[in-house]
């Protein structure tokens, strides 16, 4: 009998500390998933350390070698094809993805943004945080289209800006909280509740409100 637990692929390009919260909670029911590969598009990263630790297949794609943004989308559509994935995780991969790519995994191509969005889209996203004065930040789950970091929103966590923060200290808070909410929103995909029509997301048959929604305690018990 074919496995019924869905099969994700992660991508990433650093540290991986997403990617081994999703692990982690991969073991348990969480997050009901069958992680069959970690793609890295940078070598020697601790992400793909900590994918070897827990006995996932891993795998380079590094973007350095390929001539321009469309042959490396290919060759990272080739590898990641391979493995007939269900689902595709971008957890810190730092790469902006062709449309081409995008469009081929339509509506199983997910991704995290350590801000509200639709605020602060891009990198640096704490400095500018900090600078622009909000009381409040966090990060989001969305499903990822062709606007970079402008796909429909899953769910969203805050946290408090303190008067005293800096950048590193608002970054550790918001990462926490990515921790949270990217494996519960995996969980929501993996159990069929989850999917985007019509560039809208639906949970449970509900459409979301334009921000997701937001992510409070216990939520991963329903
Ligand atoms: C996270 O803040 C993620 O949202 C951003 O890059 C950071 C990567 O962290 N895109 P990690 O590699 O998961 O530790």
């Amino acid at each position: 009998m074919p496995s019924t637990t869905p099969s994700v692929v992660i991508l990433i390009s650093g540290s991986g500390s997403n990617l081994q919260a999703i692990i982690d909670a991969s073991k348990t029911d969480k997050c009901p998933i069958n992680i069959v590969a970690v793609i890295s598009n940078r070598p020697d990263v601790k992400g793909l350390e900590r994918a070897q630790q827990a006995n996932i297949t891993t795998d380079v794609v590094d973007h350095t070698l390929f001539k321009d943004r469309e042959e490396f989308d290919q060759a990272l559509i080739q590898k990641i094809d391979h493995y007939q994935p269900d689902l595709i995780v971008l957890a810190g991969f730092m790469r902006i993805l062709t449309a081409n790519f995008v469009e081929h995994y339509i509506g199983r191509l997910m991704n995290i943004h350590p801000a509200l969005l639709p605020n602060f889209p891009g990198l640096n996203t704490h400095e500018r945080a900090l600078e622009s004065g909000v009381q409040e930040h966090g990060a989001s789950v969305h499903f990822v289209t062709t606007e970079v970091d402008g796909g429909p929103i899953i769910l969203q966590a805050s946290v408090p800006v303190k008067k005293q923060d800096t950048a590193p200290q608002l970054a550790e808070r918001v990462l926490h909280q990515e921790h949270l909410i990217y494996p519960l929103a995996i969980k929501w995909f993996a159990e069929k509740r989850l999917r985007l029509d019509n560039n809208q997301v639906l949970l449970d048959q509900q459409t979301l409100p334009e921000t997701g929604l937001n992510y409070a305690q216990g939520m991963e018990n329903q």
